[in-house]
């Protein structure tokens, strides 16, 4: 099966990832795919860092998990302060979306190019989730210097994440879809 539609239906955040690494051919079409991601202006505005470091990753979500834990929104709030949460559920990759501050749309070019990047991913029955969080680092005192640990390119500010691993389980259902949202005028 490889249709777009049923691509689009079939893929699931996918939280649960087997500990062994995906193939480098696989990152490379997974980030192929993000790159032809429509953008504003046409400025292929995103940068990709792939983490495949446990230990950096496990730095990253105590970062931020710190933070989550300091927020008011109560889900967030839940995240940070449970000792079992891991922000990137031990996938054994996680990339990095970067925005170029110059570009017209970079925090929207960044999404888009995600969401190219999960569905390459379903294509190739890889798991995947789109993982928060990354942006809030830069603005506190013990984000700084883990974010420099990425070396991501001056000019550039981090958006939004991939966690990326095969899945250990293969049976995950969509919610049900909300109706009533769709006007036709004619
Ligand atoms: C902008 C955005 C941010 C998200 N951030 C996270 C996140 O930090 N952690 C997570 O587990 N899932 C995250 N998700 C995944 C959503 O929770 C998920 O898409 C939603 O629950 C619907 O499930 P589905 O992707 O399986 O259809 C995010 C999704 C979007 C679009």
């Amino acid at each position: 099966m490889n249709n777009t539609l049923d691509i689009i239906k079939k893929r699931r955040s996918v939280r649960n990832f087997k500990p062994e690494q995906i193939a480098d051919s696989e990152i490379a079409a997974i980030i192929d795919a993000g790159m032809y991601a429509p953008s504003g202006r046409g400025d292929q505005s995103w940068h990709f860092t792939i983490v495949q470091n446990a230990e950096l990753l496990h730095e990253l979500s105590e970062a931020v998990k710190r933070i989550y834990a300091s927020l008011d929104n109560p889900f967030l709030q839940s995240q940070g302060k449970s000792e079992k949460y891991h922000l990137y559920y031990h996938a054994p990759t996680a990339i990095i979306v970067s925005g170029n501050k110059d570009a017209l749309l970079p925090q929207l070019d960044c999404a888009v190019c995600v969401q190219n990047m999960l569905l390459a991913a379903e294509s190739l029955n890889i798991g995947s989730c789109w993982i928060s969080g990354i942006d809030l680092l830069a603005a506190t005192e013990e984000g700084c210097p883990i974010l420099e640990k990425l070396n991501i390119p001056d000019g550039y500010k981090p958006y939004f994440q991939v966690a990326l691993g095969y899945k250990k389980n293969e049976d995950l259902k969509a919610a049900p879809r909300k109706e009533n949202l769709i006007n036709f005028i004619r």
